[in-house]
C-alpha cells in the first residue's frame, strides 16, 4: 500500500470494500469510456500499491495496461504518473534508445472519479518482484548485473531530463529474460527538477528507501541510486536491512553497492551513467569478458 508522507491514509480497508466493484468492471463489455473511445477489461493482472492493474483492449484492439486508482485519495498519485510519463518522451534521436526504458501513456481518463492511465503492456516481462519471489534465497550475480545496468540506464535517462523517480523498487522494474531490456515503471511517486519532496511512500518497501525520503527532503539522483542498489542487495539474496550479503556474492560487488548504500545521499555516487561505466569496469575484473546468459523463471502451470 502506499503510505501518503507525513498521512496516516488506510487505503487497504477501502480496497477489500470495493472489491467487487473489480469484478463488475471486468465483466463490463463497455468498460472504460474517453470520449468515443472505450478500453475494455480482460483480465485483472496485478494490484499495485494505488491501483488495480488490469489488461486491456483499446479502440483499435491493441492491448493496452489500464491503472485504475481505489481510492479517490490517490487520485493525486495518478495524475503526477501521467503529467511525468510525456515529459520522457524523446526529444532528440539520440534519446530514442533509451526511451525503449519507459512506458508509453496512451492517456489518463477520469473513471467513476477515479484516475486511470492507460499504458503499454509489456507482455512477456517479469518484475524484479516476481523473481525475488520466484528466488528467494537471490540470484546468481552475473543474472543480476544485466539487471543492474539495465536499471541504471533507464533511471539515469530519467534524470537526464531532471526526474527522479522515487520509487525504484522490486515491482517497478520490470526486465525481459531474453532481451535482457528493463522497464521501469510506476512514475506516481516522481519529481522533476527537485520541486518537492516524495510525497508517498510504498510501506511493504519501506526498507529500500534512503533516510531523505522520510525526512521529506528535496530527492536528488543518489536517491533513486541508493533504491537500485537496495534492488541488487535483495536480487544477490543479501537483507535489504542490514545490507549484508551471501558470501557467494563477490567482495569486490558488495563494497560496490554499498557505496550507494550509504545513509547521508551526499555521500552516495549521484551519476547514474558514471555508475554504469564504472560498473563495467568491475565485472571486467570479478568475471572478465561478458557473456550472454539467458535467465529464467520456473515454469508456472
Ligand atoms: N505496463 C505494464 N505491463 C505489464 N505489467 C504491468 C504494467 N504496469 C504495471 N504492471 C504490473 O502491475 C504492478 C503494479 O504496477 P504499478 O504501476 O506499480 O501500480 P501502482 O501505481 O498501483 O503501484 C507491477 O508491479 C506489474 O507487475
Ligand atoms: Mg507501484
Amino acid at each position: 500500500m502506499a503510505l501518503k508522507v507525513g498521512n496516516t491514509i488506510d487505503i487497504v480497508t477501502e480496497s477489500r470494500k470495493a472489491i467487487t466493484v473489480w469484478e463488475k468492471l471486468i465483466a463490463d463489455d463497455d468498460g472504460i469510456i474517453s470520449g468515443t473511445r472505450s478500453y475494455v477489461m480482460v483480465e485483472a493482472l496485478n494490484e499495485g500499491d494505488i491501483c488495480q492493474v488490469f489488461k486491456a483492449t483499446g479502440p483499435n484492439a491493441e492491448t493496452v495496461v489500464a491503472k485504475v486508482c481505489r481510492h479517490e485519495a490517490d487520485n493525486d498519485l495518478v495524475e503526477n504518473e501521467a503529467r511525468i510519463i510525456p515529459k520522457l518522451n524523446p526529444t532528440e534521436a539520440k534519446e530514442e534508445a533509451f526511451f525503449r526504458y519507459i512506458p508509453k501513456l496512451v492517456e489518463s481518463v477520469p473513471w467513476e472519479g477515479l484516475q486511470v492511465n492507460i499504458i503499454t503492456y509489456f507482455e512477456g516481462w517479469v518484475s524484479l518482484a516476481d523473481i525475488l519471489k520466484a528466488y528467494p534465497a537471490g540470484i546468481d550475480f552475473k543474472d543480476a548485473a544485466w539487471m543492474f545496468k539495465r536499471t541504471l540506464a533507464g533511471v539515469g535517462y530519467a534524470h537526464t531530463k531532471n526526474i527522479v523517480h522515487g520509487a525504484v523498487l522490486p515491482p517497478h522494474v520490470l526486465v525481459h529474460p531474453i532481451q535482457h531490456g528493463a522497464k521501469i515503471l510506476d512514475w506516481s511517486y516522481a519529481v522533476e527538477n527537485g520541486e518537492r519532496h516524495i510525497s508517498a511512500m510504498s510501506t511493504d518497501y519501506a526498507a529500500y528507501y534512503p533516510p531523505e525520503v522520510g525526512a521529506k527532503e528535496i530527492p536528488t539522483s543518489a536517491t533513486d541510486i541508493f533504491m537500485i542498489a537496495k534492488c541488487m542487495v535483495a536480487l544477490l539474496g543479501g537483507n535489504v536491512t542490514t545490507n549484508a550479503m551471501p558470501d557467494a556474492v563477490p567482495k569486490a560487488l558488495q563494497s560496490y553497492l554499498l557505496d550507494s548504500l550509504q545513509e547521508p545521499y551526499r555521500m552516495r555516487p549521484k551519476d547514474a551513467w558514471d555508475l554504469h561505466g564504472s560498473f563495467d569496469e568491475l565485472l571486467k575484473i570479478i568475471v572478465g569478458k561478458s557473456k550472454y546468459r539467458p535467465f529464467a523463471m520456473p515454469v508456472t502451470t
